[in-house]
């Protein structure tokens, strides 16, 4: 299983950002993450779907919308129409995850479900097999620059498990506090897509901040 390194464009410096968008694009990010914060869900306001439109045309990247918003059965069509490829919303944000997850692929995109570092697998354990993705946050979602918590590799393994059981094809990206070393760490208990804001915006070489993500190839063995 290959890693895909989604760099966070929260830390990109927000009066260039389609230069931005376009260096990670050229230093080989496949994906390029998109934090949306509504002042409710968390307390900062950032990027709506007007920006990702515009953003659009610079990169043939895989935009990957992460919507830290109250209500996203409200925003989703916004998102896709301005060229979002994976929607990922909260569980914690919705009382309708199941349908939402419907609504996102009957408008053409794929699904994720966050959970915060507070909230159980078990509230996301009905949707694996429908969603394309579940993201683990390994911080609290809000800010970006902040320390990984530790706790959350065994909840990254247990879904990691999860997913091998039901036989079904779910990614497992995570979101917080991702480097060169806890990079090994996440990949090791199964995530395969790794989220980096300030790791890659707050390097000299971004190309070379994602080489060092991306790390060596982890083979996994499986044990029943
Ligand atoms: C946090 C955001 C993250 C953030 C990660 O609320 O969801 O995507 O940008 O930033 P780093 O990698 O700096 O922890
Ligand atoms: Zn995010």
């Amino acid at each position: 299983m290959s890693t895909i390194i989604a760099p966070s464009i929260l830390s990109a410096d927000f009066s260039h950002l389609a230069d931005e968008v376009k260096k990670i694009t050229e230093a080989g990010a496949e994906y390029i993450h998109i934090d949306v914060m509504d002042g409710n869900f968390v307390p900062n306001i950032t990027i709506g779907s007007p920006v990702v439109k515009s953003l659009r045309k610079f990169s043939d990247a895989i935009f990957d919308v992460h919507l830290m918003v109250e209500h996203p059965e409200t925003q989703i069509k916004n998102f896709a129409d301005a060229g979002a490829d994976i929607i990922t919303f909260h569980a914690e944000a919705t009382n309708h995850a199941h349908r939402l997850i419907q609504e996102i692929h009957e408008l053409g995109c794929k699904a994720g479900v966050a959970i915060n570092p507070g909230t159980s697998l078990s509230m996301i354990e009905e949707l694996v097999e429908y969603a394309e993705m579940i993201l683990i946050m390994t911080v609290n979602p809000g800010w970006g620059g902040q320390k990984f918590i530790e706790s959350m590799l065994g909840k990254i393994h247990m879904l990691y498990h999860m997913v091998q059981e039901m036989e079904t094809d779910c990614d497992i990206e995570v979101d917080g506090g991702i480097n060169a070393e806890t990079s090994v760490d996440v990949r090791e208990a199964g995530a395969n897509i790794l989220v980096a804001g300030s790791a890659i915006f707050g390097a000299e070489d971004v190309a070379q901040a994602i080489k060092d993500i991306r790390g060596k190839e982890i083979i996994h063995h499986h044990h029943d």
